[in-house]
């Protein structure tokens, strides 16, 4: 799996480093395959996540860390527990009983700490919105709050009881604190991501397609499925692209 195989290159090539790797981690349905195969090679003695650090994109504001419907539940379920991370060394928002303000300008700062993120793992919103960097987010955006769109609670209703139930607003990462991340692994299956796809890779920067804003950046690889690619106009060109990359790297 690609996308697993960037990580744990990571992982093993900064073990010995003293601050060891820093990772931006998402939510979400995307990265839930990512992480089964992580715990997979943890269990199987190929990685170590002991001197990890990561640092999370989001957390909806309001909801209690330890409620099934945050973030820090999902990702205490679907990675932390099955593996040796140093829980100190985990950073998901703080967004409940806290000043909002403070806690974003704490959550940059712990990130600059940490000497900045090494690899971001990103999903896309099906209108290309990016950790929860909405339509219209200053492409210099830094961590802060955003009030969720409409389409977004909408397809995030299914991991709550009913759609009155989803948060109004998230703290987020900002748009400029992704760009500075080392590397960027942008993720994306199904069709219902296609059109996000084609805009953010083949259109015009612009703050109306968040994710747009990854063609400034100098080392973004997307893994993505046909449908998510089915609406690229220059699909073959990013075929034959990705075949050279595969034969480059194995006589390299
Ligand atoms: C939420 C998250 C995003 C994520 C998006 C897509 O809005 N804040 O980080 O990329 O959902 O989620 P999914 O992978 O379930 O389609």
């Amino acid at each position: 799996m690609f996308a697993a195989d960037d990580v744990c290159e990571l992982l093993n090539r900064r073990r010995k480093d003293p601050g060891g790797a820093v990772l931006g981690l998402a939510t979400g349905g995307t990265p839930l395959g990512l992480y089964r195969e992580l715990i997979l090679r943890y269990q199987r003695n190929e990685i170590s996540f002991a001197t990890v650090e990561t640092f999370n994109l989001d957390e909806y504001v309001g909801v209690a860390p330890d409620s099934p419907k945050s973030y820090h539940y999902y990702m205490r379920e679907n990675l932390f527990q099955h593996v040796d991370i140093d829980m100190s060394l985990t950073h998901v928002p703080e967004t409940f009983d806290v000043d909002l303000k403070s806690s974003a300008e704490r959550f940059e700062h712990q990130i600059e700490q940490a000497g900045g993120i090494d690899l971001q793992i990103l999903g896309i919103g099906v209108d290309a919105h990016i950790g929860f960097n909405e339509i219209g987010s200053s492409l210099g955006s830094r961590t802060r709050v955003k009030t969720l769109t409409q389409q977004t609670r909408l397809d995030n209703a299914r991991y709550f009881d009913s759609l009155d139930e989803v948060p109004e607003t998230a703290l987020t990462m900002g748009i400029a604190t992704i760009l500075e991340s080392q590397a960027i692994l942008l993720m994306a299956t199904g069709s219902q991501k296609s059109k996000a796809i084609r805009d953010s890779v083949e259109g015009p920067i612009t703050a109306s397609v968040p994710a747009s804003a990854l063609q400034l950046h100098p080392d973004v690889t997307l893994v993505i499925d046909r449908a998510a690619a089915s609406g690229l106009v220059n699909i073959d060109y990013f075929l034959r692209a990705e075949r050279n990359r595969a034969v480059a790297s194995r006589s390299s």
